[in-house]
C-alpha cells in the first residue's frame, strides 16, 4: 500500500479523529497513486496514523477509514455495523424504526442506513463506501437480517464524489407501504417515494418532548408537518384539533393515512406553502395553543444563512401572532450553519416586533441514533427549542 503524508493542518484534524482531509492538508505528492486506492496516512514526520481512501475528484481528497493499522475487509465493516447496532438497542423499547449508521458519527463516512420494521433504506454518498459496497451490503444482511434493502443515494452528494446517481432495490423485497411504531403512534411510510431515507427519525425524541406539553382541548398547528409526525403525537395526547400544513403532495397523502391508523378525529390537512398559509391564517384571526415549526434546511451553505434567518424571523414572528398566551412554540433548524444562538437571536427580534415575552422550556436536538460527536462539528445539525408565550 502506498503512503500519503499530511501537513500540520491535516495532522491537527487527525488528532481529533476527523476523517475528512482536503487537498491543502496533504504534504506529499500523490500523482503516482491511482484514484480510489487505499493509502497509509503518515504524519509530517512519517509516523503511521491511519488508512485512507484517495479520491482527488472530491473536495475531500482523502477519507480516513481507520486510525488503526488493520485490514479493511468484510470483517472491518461488519465490526462497524455491529457496534452501531448495539448502540441503538435502548431504542428498541420505544420504536421499530431507527438510524443504524449515521455516516462518520458511526465511523463510516458517506454511509447512512435506516431500519424500518424489518426493511433497510441506505444512502451511499462517498466513493470510499461505494468501493466497498458489496462488503457493506453483505455485512448489513449478516448483522440485521433485513427482508429487503432499498437504496436512495443523494444525487448531489454523489456527483461531488464523481459517482453516478443510484436508487433502487438492492436486496430482497420492499413493500410499497411499511408500518412503523414510535411510542404509541403508528406511521405508514414508503421508502421509494418518501423524502430523505424514509421518515424524519432524527425528530423522534422531540416529537415525544413537545407532544408531552399537549393539554386537553389544545389546538395544535403542525407547520412543515411532512407525514404528520408531531401533530399525530399531539392528537394521541388529547389535542382537540390538529392542523397539518405541508406543501408536498406526497407528504399530505401520508398524513391522511397516518391520522386514520391513529384514529385522530378532529384535524385538517392543508397542502400549501407555509409562508402563504401564515398570511391567510393571521387574517382569519385563528389562535393555537401549540405550534410546531420544523422547516427544511433553509441554509445548506454558509452563503444562504442570512436569507434563511430572514425566513425564520417571518415564521417565528407570525407563529407568535397565532399563539395564545400561555401557549407553546417549538422551533427547529436542521442546517448545520444555523446555530442555536442564531435561532434565539431571531426569536428575540420576532418578540420585539410582536411585543411578546417568551420563556424557554426545552432545548432540543437530534435523537441519539443520529449521534453528535463533538470532534465532528458537522454531526450536530438539528437544534431547536420549545418556548412558552407568557
Ligand atoms: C424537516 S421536514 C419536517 C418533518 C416533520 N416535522 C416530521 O416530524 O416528520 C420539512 C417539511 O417541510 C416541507 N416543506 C418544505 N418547504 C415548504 C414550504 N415552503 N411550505 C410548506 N411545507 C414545506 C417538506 O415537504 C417537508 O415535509
Amino acid at each position: 500500500m502506498k503512503s500519503i503524508i499530511v501537513n500540520t493542518a491535516g495532522l491537527d484534524k487527525i488528532k481529533l479523529k476527523n476523517s475528512w482531509i482536503y487537498n491543502k492538508e496533504i504534504k506529499s505528492d500523490f500523482k503516482d497513486i491511482k484514484d480510489g486506492q487505499l493509502v497509509r496516512v503518515l504524519t509530517p514526520d512519517k509516523k503511521f496514523v491511519g488508512i485512507g481512501f484517495l479520491n482527488p475528484k472530491s473536495k475531500i481528497t482523502l477519507r480516513i477509514l481507520t486510525f488503526k493499522d488493520e485490514p479493511i475487509n468484510k470483517e472491518f465493516f461488519i465490526g462497524k455495523i455491529k457496534n452501531a447496532f448495539e448502540k441503538r438497542k435502548p431504542l428498541f423499547e420505544i420504536t421499530d424504526a431507527y438510524r443504524v449508521i449515521h455516516a462518520e458519527a458511526d465511523g463510516l463516512s458517506g454511509l447512512m442506513v435506516d431500519y424500518y420494521n424489518g426493511y433497510l433504506s441506505i444512502q451511499i454518498n462517498s466513493a470510499a463506501i461505494e468501493s466497498f459496497r458489496d462488503y457493506i451490503i453483505q455485512g448489513l444482511i449478516e448483522v440485521l437480517n433485513p427482508k429487503g434493502i432499498y437504496e436512495k443515494s443523494d444525487e448531489k452528494a454523489r456527483e461531488k464524489e464523481g459517482l453516478q446517481p443510484s436508487e433502487g432495490l438492492v436486496y430482497g423485497n420492499i413493500p410499497d407501504k411499511i408500518e412503523i411504531t414510535e411510542h404509541q403512534a403508528k406511521f405508514v411510510i414508503n421508502l421509494k417515494e418518501s423524502q430523505k431515507t424514509g421518515f424524519y427519525l432524527d425528530q423522534r425524541k422531540n416529537r415525544k418532548i413537545v407532544s408531552d406539553y399537549t393539554q386537553e382541548n389544545f389546538k395544535v398547528l403542525d407547520l412543515f408537518s411532512n407525514s404528520g409526525g408531531f401533530g399525530i403525537h399531539c392528537g394521541l395526547k388529547g389535542a382537540s384539533f390538529v392542523k397539518f400544513v405541508d406543501v408536498s403532495p406526497n407528504a399530505v397523502n401520508y398524513i391522511e393515512e397516518n391520522v386514520k391508523i391513529n384514529k385522530i378525529k378532529e384535524y385538517q390537512i392543508v397542502r400549501e406553502d407555509v409562508f402563504d398559509f401564515l398570511k391567510k391564517e393571521i387574517k382569519s384571526q385563528q389562535k393555537y395553543d401549540l405550534i410546531i415549526l420544523d422547516p427544511p434546511p433553509f441554509a445548506k451553505t454558509k452563503n444562504e444563512k442570512e436569507g434563511a434567518l430572514r425566513g425564520f424571523k417571518y415564521l417565528i414572528l407570525n407563529s407568535l401572532k397565532l399563539l395564545e398566551e400561555g401557549g407553546y412554540l417549538a422551533v427547529f433548524s436542521c442546517s448545520h450553519h444555523i446555530t442555536l444562538q442564531d435561532l434565539i437571536d431571531t426569536t428575540l427580534q420576532a418578540c420585539k416586533d410582536t411585543f411578546s415575552v417568551v420563556e424557554l422550556r426545552e432545548f432540543l436536538m437530534q435523537d441519539v441514533d443520529h449521534p453528535y460527536v463533538l470532534n465532528i462539528p458537522n454531526s450536530f445539525y438539528l437544534k431547536g427549542f420549545l418556548i412558552e408565550k407568557l
